[in-house]
């Protein structure tokens, strides 16, 4: 479905949000420069909308962790405990949003998408309806139904669902790195840096999955758009750590992050 307006998906990384080795560390400082560079681009912006979405950090993936290293898997109180957990987070970035002068809205993943035969199933119909009339809808990787048994869904999924569905032509990837590097930045230190690749190049870059994070690495994050189909959508990789980032991307400068297009 096509919206009547210029809609943009953002993704806040759960390393941008939180310290992502440090228990329940939300990073303050940088939640309220990105609440407040995320106004002024709709100050500037009326007719703009922008749908956030915001990772686990320490406070989903710590989460999981704990239960798969006790339990074994997501049984119905690590589900409890976990989007709670979630919605901690979750209730902070709002505040800090609304603080800057945003109307955003909580959309608990949870409440609109499942699986069923081991498809994602959602209903966006009041996301669509919140987003008409004027609010920031604010969603983040959660835990859901999956048949039988539970499992997490990223926020990353969810930015390429939304995409998909809305026909949105943009997604920012706020994350921790300046964009993307032909290796992993944060294994060789000679990994060079790509200003703007297609997506069909991406099976030529090498990276390593992150041990700690549940749900998988920047590649995976990238690849999963060809999964979905998606076409005339630009991707934007941004280091959310950096003041004054963000809000560049948004105005389309092209001096920050990597452009991929799919
Ligand atoms: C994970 O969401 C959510 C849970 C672990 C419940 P994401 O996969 O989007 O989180 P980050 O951005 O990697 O932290």
């Amino acid at each position: 479905m096509k919206l009547s307006y210029a809609c943009r998906v953002i993704k806040l990384g759960g390393s941008v949000v939180t310290v992502k080795d440090k228990p329940m560390s939300v990073r303050h400082d940088i939640i309220k420069y990105l609440s407040s560079e995320l106004a002024s681009f709709l100050n500037e912006h009326p007719n703009v909308r922008l749908l956030l979405i915001h990772g686990g950090g320490s406070f989903g993936h710590f989460s999981i962790k704990k239960c798969l290293s006790s339990v074994g898997a997501i049984d119905v109180k690590c589900f409890s405990h976990t989007s709670y957990m979630m919605m901690l987070l979750n209730t902070y970035l709002v505040n800090e949003l609304i603080e800057a002068g945003l109307t955003p809205v909580s959309i608990p993943p949870h409440t609109i998408f499942w699986k069923e035969g081991g498809k994602l199933k959602y209903e966006l119909g009041l996301l669509k309806e919140y987003l008409a009339k004027g609010f920031t809808p604010v969603l983040y990787g959660d835990v859901i139904i999956s048949d039988n048994v539970f499992e997490v869904l990223s926020g990353d999924t969810i930015a390429w669902v939304l995409a998909k569905e809305l026909d949105v032509n943009e997604i920012v990837f706020v994350t921790d790195v300046d964009g993307l590097f032909d290796k992993d930045p944060k294994v060789h230190s000679d990994a060079k840096f790509i200003e703007t690749l297609r997506a069909e190049e991406l099976k030529d870059l090498k990276f390593s999955t992150s041990d700690y994070d549940v749900t998988g690495s920047m590649m995976l994050k990238l690849t999963e758009g060809l999964k979905y189909g998606v076409k005339d959508v630009r991707v934007r990789i941004v280091n959310g750590l950096v003041k004054g980032n963000v809000y560049k991307v948004l105005v389309g400068s092209s001096t920050v992050g990597t452009v991929v297009e799919y």
